[in-house]
C-alpha cells in the first residue's frame, strides 16, 4: 500500500554560488522538482519547495583569491545571478535563500552545538598540510608535488591523474602549496567527526529494506557504500570561509561545506516559516523529498541522514532522493571551468520568452536512469517537430477554426459520436498515466503522454476534418470544435507542470482562471456561449542561424580550452636526440585485461610484447572496460624501471592523451603491427 501523507517538502541541491547555473544543473534538480512541485499544487496539496545558494567551501575561497575581492563578494554576484535566472525560468521556489544568511549561520551553529553537547562527535588529531607564507591549512586537493609511483610533478595530494594512484599528501616528493607555490609543512590540527560507522545498521535497514522503490542509481550507490562500511567523518575544517566551529578553541576553523549546506535546507524552511517550519520537518506525516544529482547522493543519503538522527529531536528522513544522472553537452561533460556549458542566464537572454522550449528539452531528455547529452540540433529538432508541429498545431486549428466558423463564440455540444466518446475515454487513460508517472518521479515518461494528449486532439481533427463538415453540417462541427476546445483546455492541465508559460497563455487565450487537476479528463471546462481570444501562436519555429550561433560560440569555447591547455602546460624544453631515443617505445597486444581490486582507476594488462608477457598497470579504468581491450594493441614504454602500483609490478607505462575534460584515450596504431615493433 502506498503511504499517504499531509503535506511535501521538496528541497533542491543548494548550487555553488561560484558560477551561474547551467543545464545541467536544471535538468538534474530545478526543472524536475518545479514539474513535481507544480503538480502536487495543482493537485491541492499542502506543499514547499525551498532551495537557496551553498555560499561556503574552498572553490569560493580560490576563486576570490584568483580575482582579488571577497568571497562575499563572490557569492554576491552569483547568488543574484542564480536567483534571478531560475525565478526568470518560472522555478516555483516558495522560497530560495542563502547560506550566508544570518538564520543559516546561527541554524548551522545551533546544530554542530546540539550534536557536540551530546557527545556524537569524535575528535582526531592528525598532520595536515600548511601553507607558511598565508598561514592556512590546505586542502589535499590543494597541495601538488611529484608523484612517487610515475614521477609526474603535478601529482594533488590526493592523486596523481597520470597514473592513477591515490596519494596522502606525505606520499608527495616536494609538496607545494597550489595557491603559493610554496613548500607546504605539516602541522598538527584537531577535527570534529561525526562516526557514521555508529548509524551504520539504521541505514541499512531504513534505505535498503524500507527504500527498495529508490531508482536503482540511488540505491545501487547506497548499497556499495553501506556495503563497503562506513567511517568517521571529519566535519570541520581549518578554513576563514564558513560558519565558525561553535565550541571554545576552535579559532580558524569552520564547519566543513557539507555539514552546513543540507542543513541549510532546514534554514530555509525556517525563514519561509517562522511559526510552523517544524511541521515540515519532524511529523512523520510529512514527506521529505531531495532532487539532487547523482554526485549528491552520499550526502543526502547517508551523511545528512546519520546527521538528522544524531539530532534525534524526531527529524524525519527523506521519503525519496530521486537523484539524476549527468547530462552532458555535444558529447562532452559540462564544465564550469572549462566554460563548456550553456549558462542558464544567457540562454534567457538569446531565446527570450522561450523558457518552455527549454523546460521542455531538458524533461524530454532527461538523464533519469543514464547520463544523456544535450545537442543544439535536438533542441531545434524537438521545438520544430513537437511543440510547434503538434502542441502549437493542435491547439491554433482549434481556435482558429472556432473564429472562422462561431465568430470566436464557444459553440455548443449536441448529441455524441462514437469518435468523440473514444477521444474522452483515450484523454481519461492518459491522465491516469501521466499522473502515475508523475508521482513516481519519471517525468521524460510524464511528458510524453502529455504530448500524446496534443497528439490525440490532431488525430481527432484529423478524423472529424470539421473544415469539411462545415460545408454540411454546423451541428456536427460544432460539438467537434467544442471538443477540441475543451482538449485544449486539458492541455492548459496537463502541461502546466512542464510548460507553466504555455499553459497560462493557453488559459488566457481559451478565457479561463486557475486550474486544477480534477479538471483534466473533463469534457465541458469551457462554458458554451464563451468568447475566446483570437489565436496567439504559443511556438514558433528556431531557424538554422540561431542554432549555429550556439554551435559557433562552443567552437570558439573549445578553441580557447585547447589555448588554454597549452599555456597551462607550454611546451616542454629541447631534449637532444640521443637522450630521447633512449626512450624504449613498442606496440603490444593485450592479452588479458582486469580491473585492480580496491583501486577505482587501475587496469592490469597483460601484454604480448613480441618476446614474452609483460604486466602494466595502468591508470584508465574509469574510460575502457576492460574486457573491449582484449586484443588490441597498444603502444608503451619498454625501459622505465619497474615500479609496484597497488602491490602488482607494473613492467613499463601504456601511452594514451588526455583531454581538456580529464578524459583519457589509448594510443593504437593505425594497422595491426608485429608485438614488439619499435615506434619512433
Ligand atoms: N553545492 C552542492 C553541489 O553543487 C550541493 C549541496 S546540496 C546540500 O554539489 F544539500 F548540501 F545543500
Ligand atoms: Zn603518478
Amino acid at each position: 500500500m502506498e503511504k499517504t501523507f499531509k503535506r511535501t517538502l521538496i528541497t533542491t541541491a543548494l548550487p555553488y554560488a561560484n558560477g551561474p547555473v547551467h543545464i545541467g544543473h536544471l535538468a538534474g534538480v530545478y526543472v524536475p522538482a518545479d514539474i513535481y512541485a507544480r503538480f502536487l499544487r495543482l493537485r491541492g496539496e499542502d506543499v514547499v519547495m525551498v532551495g537557496g545558494s551553498d555560499e561556503h567551501g574552498v572553490p569560493i575561497t580560490l576563486r576570490a583569491r584568483k580575482e582579488g575581492i571577497t568571497p562575499q563578494e563572490v557569492v554576491d554576484r552569483y547568488h543574484k545571478i542564480i536567483k534571478d535566472s531560475l525565478e526568470e525560468l518560472g522555478v516555483s521556489f516558495d522560497i530560495y535563500s542563502r547560506t550566508t544568511s544570518e538564520l543559516h549561520h546561527k541554524t548551522a551553529s545551533e546544530f554542530f552545538r546540539h550534536l557536540y553537547d551530546k557527545g556524537e562527535f569524535t575528535v582526531q588529531t592528525a598532520l595536515q598540510p600548511y601553507d607558511e607564507k598565508t598561514q592556512e591549512f590546505l586542502a589535499d586537493r590543494y597541495v601538488t608535488g611529484t608523484c612517487p609511483r610515475c614521477g609526474n610533478e603535478n601529482a594533488y595530494g590526493d592523486q596523481c591523474e597520470a597514473c592513477g594512484s591515490s596519494l596522502n599528501v606525505t606520499d608527495l616528493i616536494n609538496p607545494r602549496s597550489a595557491l603559493t607555490g610554496e613548500p607546504v609543512k605539516m602541522r598538527e590540527t584537531t577535527h570534529w567527526y561525526l562516526p557514521l560507522d555508529k548509524w551504520e545498521e539504521k541505514l541499512r535497514h531504513w534505505i535498503l529494506d524500507g527504500h527498495k522503490e529508490w531508482k536503482t542509481n540511488v540505491y545501487g550507490q547506497c548499497k556499495s557504500w553501506l556495503d563497503a562500511g562506513l567511517q568517521p567523518r571529519a566535519v570541520s575544517r581549518d578554513l576563514k570561509w564558513g560558519v565558525p566551529v561553535p565550541v571554545e578553541g576552535a579559532e580558524g576553523k569552520v564547519l566543513y561545506v557539507w555539514f552546513d549546506a543540507p542543513i541549510g535546507y532546514i534554514s530555509n524552511t525556517k525563514e519561509l516559516l517562522p511559526d510552523t517550519w517544524e511541521r515540515y520537518w519532524k511529523d512523520p506525516e510529512t514527506k521529505i523529498i531531495n532532487f539532487i544529482g547523482k554526485d549528491n547522493i552520499v550526502f543526502h543519503c547517508i551523511v545528512f541522514p546519520a546527521m538528522l538522527m544524531a539530532y534525534g529531536d524526531n527529524f524525519q528522513l527523506p521519503e525519496n532522493v530521486p537523484a539524476n544522472e549527468f547530462l552532458n553537452l555535444e558529447g562532452d561533460k559540462i564544465s564550469t571551468s572549462r566554460n563548456w556549458a550553456v549558462w542558464l542566464h544567457e540562454y534567457l537572454k538569446d531565446f527570450p520568452g522561450k523558457q518552455d522550449v527549454l523546460r521542455y528539452v531538458l524533461t524530454a531528455n532527461a538523464p533519469e536512469t543514464k547520463d544523456n547529452d544535450f545537442t543544439w540540433s535536438d533542441f531545434q529538432a524537438r521545438n520544430n517537430n513537437e511543440l510547434v508541429a503538434i502542441l502549437g498545431n493542435f491547439v491554433n486549428r482549434a481556435i482558429v477554426l472556432t473564429h472562422k466558423y462561431f465568430g470566436g463564440v464557444v459553440p455548443a455540444t449536441t448529441e455524441a459520436a462514437d469518435v468523440d466518446r473514444l477521444l474522452w475515454e483515450e484523454i481519461d487513460r492518459l491522465k491516469k498515466a501521466e499522473e502515475e508517472a508523475i508521482a513516481t518521479f519519471h517525468f521524460r515518461e510524464a511528458l510524453k503522454i502529455a504530448m500524446d494528449m496534443a497528439r490525440a486532439g490532431n488525430k481527432y481533427l484529423q478524423e472529424t476534418e470539421p473544415w469539411k463538415l462545415a460545408k454540411t453540417d454546423m451541428a456536427r462541427t460544432a460539438t467537434v470544435l467544442n471538443n477540441a476546445l475543451q482538449v485544449c483546455a486539458n492541455l492548459a492541465v496537463a502541461f502546466e507542470p512542464f510548460l507553466p508559460f504555455t499553459s497560462a497563455k493557453l488559459v488566457k487565450m481559451l478565457g479561463g482562471e486557475k486550474l486544477t487537476w480534477d479538471m483534466l479528463g473533463c469534457a465541458d471546462l469551457i462554458p458554451a456561449g464563451s468568447k475566446i481570444a483570437e489565436a496567439e501562436l504559443l511556438f514558433d519555429k528556431i531557424e538554422d542561424d540561431q542554432i549555429e550561433a550556439q554551435l559557433k560560440r562552443l567552437a570558439d569555447t573549445k578553441k580557447a580550452n585547447e589555448i588554454a591547455a597549452w599555456k597551462a602546460a607550454p611546451q616542454a624544453e629541447d631534449v637532444d636526440f640521443d637522450t630521447f631515443v633512449k626512450s624504449d617505445l613498442r606496440v603490444g597486444t593485450v592479452l588479458e585485461c582486469e580491473k585492480v581490486p580496491k583501486a577505482d582507476k587501475l587496469l592490469r594488462f597483460l601484454i604480448d610484447d613480441g618476446l614474452e608477457k609483460r604486466t602494466i598497470v595502468s591508470g584508465i579504468a574509469k574510460y575502457y572496460k576492460p574486457e573491449e581491450l582484449v586484443g588490441k594493441q597498444v603502444c608503451f614504454i619498454a625501459n622505465l624501471p619497474p615500479r609496484k602500483l597497488k602491490g602488482i609490478v607494473s613492467q613499463g607505462m601504456i601511452l594514451s592523451a588526455e583531454n581538456s575534460d580529464g578524459s583519457i584515450v589509448l594510443l593504437t596504431p593505425s594497422a595491426p603491427v608485429a608485438p614488439g615493433a619499435k615506434i619512433g
